[in-house]
């Protein structure tokens, strides 16, 4: 199962500031949608308290001493706890992909959507799920799980904050960046250092700035080097 990281950086490594994000670019929250849709995500206390409310469709974990997390997050003590949690949501969805039987049970959620491209050498995988409802089965739903199932790519997302990249970095075998070309000295988190060296760019998009985004930024994917 890969585990990756998935974040936004300043050109000086700006994660964020007073608990918020620096910026507000519209296609960098559409890239976070798609990457993480129907993946379990590991964050920390501190970035689960910026969120609010868990992302849907998503097994939200959330690392901390505390002894609750807000509704809709799952609690993990330690690193350990998890990347188990992620794992064992991974294996729950990939069980209740029916392979040899047309049935679905309501009330069971299941996959509907597996959207594949490639590009650059780059695969893209987004899952979604929807819950069953009524008495009857879901034929049709059924019939695009069987055709797809066999393409899922088990992904485990670590959504931050700076903490927890920090700690993440080395056991990481992906990281989805986005750069932000702008300076933000008002930061008081930012992303560990990390070098191009150990990575291997397989993406690359460039975003120009533009009415809806203050900053041009560009979508970079490296995958870590044997
Ligand atoms: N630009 C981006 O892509 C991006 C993404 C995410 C977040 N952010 C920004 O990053 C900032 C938040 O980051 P942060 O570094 O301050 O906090 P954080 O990493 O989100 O959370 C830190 C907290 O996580 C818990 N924790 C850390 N390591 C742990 C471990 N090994 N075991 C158990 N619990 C652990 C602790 O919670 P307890 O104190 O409860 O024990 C710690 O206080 C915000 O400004 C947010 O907007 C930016």
């Amino acid at each position: 199962m890969r585990v990756s990281i998935i974040a936004a950086l300043g050109v000086n490594l700006e994660l964020g500031a007073n608990n918020a994000l620096l910026w507000h670019l519209p296609d960098d929250f559409s890239w976070f949608i798609q990457h993480t849709k129907g993946k379990p995500l590991i964050m920390g206390r501190k970035t689960m308290e910026s969120l609010g409310k868990p992302l849907k469709n998503r097994t939200n974990i959330v690392l901390t001493s505390a002894l609750s997390v807000l509704p809709g997050f799952e609690i993990a003590k330690n690193w350990d706890a998890a990347l188990d949690m992620a794992k064992a949501s991974i294996l729950r969805l990939q069980k209740i992909i029916p392979e040899d039987s047309l049935e679905v049970k309501p009330g069971v959620s299941i996959l509907t959507t597996l959207i594949n491209s490639d590009k650059n050498n780059y695969k893209a995988t987004t899952v979604e799920t929807k819950t069953i409802s009524g008495q009857g089965n879901d034929g049709m739903a059924n019939s695009r799980i069987h055709q797809y199932a066999p393409s899922i790519d088990p992904e485990i997302m670590i959504i931050g904050g700076g903490e927890i990249y920090k700690q993440a970095l080395e056991f990481t075998d992906r990281l989805y960046i986005t750069e932000v070309n702008g300076n933000f000295s008002q930061a008081d988190t930012h992303f560990p250092l990390w070098s191009l060296q150990e990575w291997k760019e397989t993406y690359h998009q460039h975003h120009i700035a533009d009415e809806k985004h203050q900053f041009s930024f560009d979508f970079r994917v490296f995958d870590r080097r044997e």
